[in-house]
């Protein structure tokens, strides 16, 4: 079985997947007004100091686990740690469902804003007519469904094509791009008169604002936003041979994404303050504020496409990884073929995005703990299944697995010199900490 899994076709490949990853609609449309909201530049120092405590010791781990078992998380997770612990691996595909089930929700949105920014629809500076705008196309009970189907089958459609020709190959062209469209946009809102007030905002430090959540909240973020604690990247470890260096391709994908999220505030925030437009408009910063801001700037139709398709891109590069250690279960562990799997696993997520998409319209006012289905289901995946299953993680590599630092160590003079303190984070930060930040957030 595991002597035709497929590898990765260059170390390139695999850091522009593992980061493609990362960088999703959590960076661009969920960071910027999280850490508008939760005091700018405190709420930036405590994600960073997170992803460097445990963000990038984890995500090691993972890696870790999956390049070892040559798996799947489920297999992986048997084979190194016997009864019980693939459980783990079933958590996390079932995490995979749930989060794929918003996602393609507001990956769909940014698809048709893509086309109802290039058709000039959104040609207004007036809030309060593209909040209605949104706020329409967000309750109907077609289009938004047809566009997540469109998002979902792209999704199939690369993961489909496999490692190396499918999902390394696009990240390959997607990312770069991304990169590039991200730099344009950000100089164009960096040099807009007023835009440093935009910038003030969202980096000073208001530790007024700093409260148990803020914590929670960041946690939360840390977990989406590298992309731990479900399987995602141990299943791109599993692809990898032996003599990748994982600490650092951890740390490189620590920094691309966290230097993305940044990013994405730079170009967001000053456009907004420029203009006058309001920077604490939550969740709605995006779809509703951001064109009027494109509608108040000259050539703003090109910028506004530009940053759709930004979006667009980094919701697919995503989505494609949230998909993959799903199907790799199923091609090993039930030597199913990689097409079947994907058509199957992408129409249950499919179905499974109905009823997110509904709870902004025909269902809205059905709630469970005051949340609608789709706040029910990001609630459940960011703050409860991915903390718990990173925490899992750790503890299986901190505690259980007696050749962790075996493994890492065969990486060479630098991992040698971290271990002992990549072990202490795993057995000791990592587990107390986040357990101590979801209870006092959840009991507090
Ligand atoms: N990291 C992605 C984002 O920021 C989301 C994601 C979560 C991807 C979990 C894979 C696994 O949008």
């Amino acid at each position: 079985m595991s002597a035709a899994r497929e590898h990765w076709g260059s170390r390139f490949g695999f850091i522009m997947a593992a980061a493609g990853s990362a960088v999703g609609i959590g960076n661009i449309w969920r960071f910027p007004y999280t850490t508008g909201n939760n005091g700018g530049g405190a709420f930036l120092l405590i994600y960073l100091a997170m992803v460097l405590g445990f963000g990038i010791a984890l995500a090691t781990a993972e890696m870790l686990v999956g390049r070892s078992a040559q798996r799947n998380p489920v297999g992986a997770f048997r084979i190194l740690g016997g009864k019980g612990w693939p459980l783990v691996g079933y958590a996390g595909a079932l995490t995979g469902f749930v989060i794929l089930s918003f996602y393609i929700i507001v990956a769909g949105w940014t698809l048709a804003y893509i086309w109802l920014m290039a058709s000039g629809q959104l040609h207004t500076t007036d809030p309060e007519q593209l909040n209605q705008v949104f706020g329409s196309f967000v309750a109907d009970p077609v289009r938004p469904i047809a566009y997540s189907a469109l998002f979902m089958g792209l999704t199939a459609w690369i993961v489909a094509g496999g490692i190396a020709h499918g999902i390394e190959r696009w990240n390959k062209v997607l990312m770069p791009s991304l990169f590039i469209i991200l730099l344009v946009l950000v100089a164009r809102s960096l040099t807009l008169p007023g835009g440093m007030a935009g910038v003030e905002f969202y980096l000073k430090p208001d530790f007024s604002k700093v409260t148990a959540h803020t914590f929670y909240d960041a946690i939360a973020q840390v977990f989406f936003s590298l992309s731990i604690g479900m399987g995602t990247l141990l299943t791109y470890g599993s692809y990898l041979s032996k003599n990748e260096h994982l600490p650092k391709a951890a740390l490189t994908v620590a920094m691309i994404d966290t230097g993305v999220a940044v990013l994405a505030g730079l170009m967001i925030m000053p456009a907004v303050f420029a203009f006058g437009f309001n920077p604490s408009a939550g969740p709605g910063l995006t779809f509703v504020t951001l064109p009027a801001v494109f509608a108040s700037m000259p050539g703003g139709d090109l910028f506004g496409v530009l940053f759709f398709s930004l979006l667009a891109i980094a919701a697919l590069t995503s989505a494609i990884s949230i998909l993959e250690p799903m199907v790799s279960y199923f091609v090993d562990e039930h030597a199913a073929s990689r097409h079947k799997t994907v058509i199957i696993a992408s129409l249950v997520c499919f179905a499974l995005g109905i009823p997110a998409s509904l709870s902004f319209g025909l269902t809205a006012g059905f709630t469970i703990a005051g949340k609608n289905w789709f706040d029910l289901m990001d609630f459940l995946a960011n703050n409860i299944m991915l903390p718990l299953g990173g925490l899992l993680t750790a503890i299986f590599v901190g505690w259980v697995w007696k050749d962790a630092v075996k493994e890492l160590r065969n990486q060479g003079a630098l991992s040698l010199r971290w271990a002992p303190l990549w072990l202490l984070v795993l057995r000791f930060l990592a587990p107390l900490g986040i357990l101590w930040i979801m209870l006092s957030a959840l009991f507090g």
